[in-house]
């Protein structure tokens, strides 16, 4: 277990196996970052031409080691880079962040760590924590022998350390980051050994203890309440579908908030079947539910006074003799009809069905979260996601997502494509066309149709949500857990405390 301190000790006498400190990079070379404090004169002289020797210029992720030889109480000291000096607030944030997730890579096999970076306000000292802790995660479930790399003990250094304020972000960071790795372990974790009825136990397991509750419908109550999203989707499968149903209700709630999330737990495509290499990543397609019960969960733990209503919408889509196909029409929870013409395009299906059930609680908001589109993923890359729906809530996402660094880019809803959601000849709705433009679109629109035109964001995840790449900054290989502390930052916001 690791312990996390908050304190206001000078970081060359702060004794650690290793003391990381932040360096800008500027025209006239390297300069040494807020918090690094008395580092530089207490190593003297020899640092700058050290760096310059060692080829280092402060540049964002880049990182050198230099044993201090007695000049500062920790033998090590790590720099790691910023960036240029951005001018503006989230960038600067963002650029701490990253240097945070570098940091915890970079001080492998240290059994204490001291971090001096930027830190001196509760929004720099979050992300100097989150940031470390999502640097250094970590999946081992299926390696038998990896050595626990994490420090002991890590200490964050911040003039402020004594201020409510900033103790009370450094704690909410390690909620918010436990959050994260949460999800990254669920959409990490192979679907073989995450299938929609072992996804319902780990969520019931995972509320156990809190304050939220949870609501397994299984496959026989799915077919009773008319949820033929999941039913359809989930067919072709041998592990059924199920709807897991979450609630917070603190007494003092000011809004209530719906989240809804795809939780795939594999996605072949089904009979519309997916190329070999399209289905390789196809694990990841949980990732909304994953983030929406996390979040939940986070938001419960944090006590804000913010009514949660989250749906985690699980299916497995399968080929089999059971499968769903192209042409079939299914009815929807609350009985719209779909003609389904892709069965890849699946997410949205089951996503209706629990969009129709969040309706019903009437919310104040809901937000919903997919690994939805590969047109989003095309459009908009890996970093940043898709964000669709009523303006205020739309705005109010953007904005949520700047403290911790997660970009959701507005995209529009256009009538010609809504057009195309009610083309069906002969059901109520068209779950697809032929046209390949503006795949995401269509989806968005599509869900639209399920939220009864309430304030209302629907975030498409599919980028960002998962990377095959290399770590970088404070972003791991695999799962993300991309949108989680939006959601929570949201609920703030809600809460009139961003
Ligand atoms: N789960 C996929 C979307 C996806 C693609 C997520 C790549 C992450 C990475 C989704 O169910 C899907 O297959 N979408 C289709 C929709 C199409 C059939 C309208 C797609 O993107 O091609
Ligand atoms: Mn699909
Ligand atoms: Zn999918």
């Amino acid at each position: 277990m690791t312990s996390y301190h908050l304190r206001g000790a000078s970081p060359a006498k702060t004794r650690a196996d290793a003391v990381v400190v932040g360096a800008w990079k500027t025209a006239k070379g390297v300069t040494l970052a807020d918090g690094a404090d008395d580092i530089g004169s207490a190593y003297g002289r020899t640092l700058r031409p050290l760096l310059s020797t060692l080829g280092f210029t402060g540049k964002a992720g880049e990182v050198t080691r230099l044993p201090t030889g007695g000049t500062v109480a920790s033998p090590l000291l790590v720099l790691v880079g910023l960036g240029e000096k951005p001018s503006d607030r989230a960038a600067l944030l963002l650029a701490v962040r990253r240097a945070a997730g570098v940091a915890a890579r970079s001080t492998a096999n240290a059994a204490s760590v001291a971090l001096a970076l930027p830190a001196d306000d509760a929004g720099l000292v979050r992300n100097v924590l989150e940031g470390y802790l999502l640097g250094g995660y970590v999946f081992s479930r299926y390696q038998s022998k990896t050595p626990d790399k994490r420090a002991g003990t890590v200490t964050v250094l911040s003039p402020g350390a004594r201020r409510a304020e900033l103790t009370a972000a450094f704690a909410d960071a390690q909620v918010v980051a436990t959050a994260v790795q949460g999800v990254r372990d669920w959409v990490n974790t192979p679907a073989n050994d995450l299938t929609p009825p072992l996804f319902a136990a780990e969520i019931q397991k995972a509320v156990k203890g809190t304050k939220v509750k949870a609501t397994v419908l299984d496959e026989a109550r799915l077919a009773t309440l008319g949820c033929g999203g999941h039913l359809g989707v989930g067919g072709g499968s041998d592990a059924p579908p199920r709807l897991v149903e979450l609630r917070y209700s603190p007494k003092d709630a000011v809004a209530h908030l719906a989240l809804v999330g795809k939780g795939i737990t594999f996605d072949s495509g089904g009979l519309s079947i997916k190329t070999a290499t399209g289905m390789e990543t196809m694990k990841c397609d949980m990732a909304g539910a994953a983030t929406v019960t996390r979040a939940t969960l986070a938001i419960a733990e944090l006590g804000l006074p913010v009514r949660v209503t989250a749906y985690a919408c699980l299916a497995e889509n399968m080929v089999s003799g059971t499968s769903m196909r192209p042409g079939d029409v299914i009815a929807i929870y609350g009985g719209t009809t779909v003609e389904v013409l892709n069965t890849d395009a699946e997410g949205r299906l089951v996503l209706a069905d629990g969009l129709g059930r969040a309706v019903e609680q009437d919310p104040d908001v809901i937000i919903d979260v997919a690994t939805l589109t590969g047109h989003m993923m095309q459009g908009l890359g890996g970093r940043v996601g898709a964000v669709f729906g009523t303006d205020e809530v739309v705005e109010a996402v953007v904005e949520a997502g700047r403290e911790s660094g997660e970009k959701h880019w507005p995209m529009p809803i256009p009538p010609d494509i809504v057009e195309r959601v009610h083309g069906s000849k002969i059901a109520d709705l068209a779950q697809h066309d032929l046209i390949r433009w503006g795949g995401g679109l269509f989806a968005a629109a599509f869900l639209r149709e399920f939220t009864d035109r309430r304030p209302w964001a629907h975030l498409d995840i599919a980028g960002p949500g998962y990377t095959t790449g290399a770590a970088s900054g404070h972003w791991t290989s695999g799962g993300t857990g991309f949108a989680t502390t939006t959601l929570v930052d949201y609920a703030r916001s809600l809460a009139g405390r961003a």
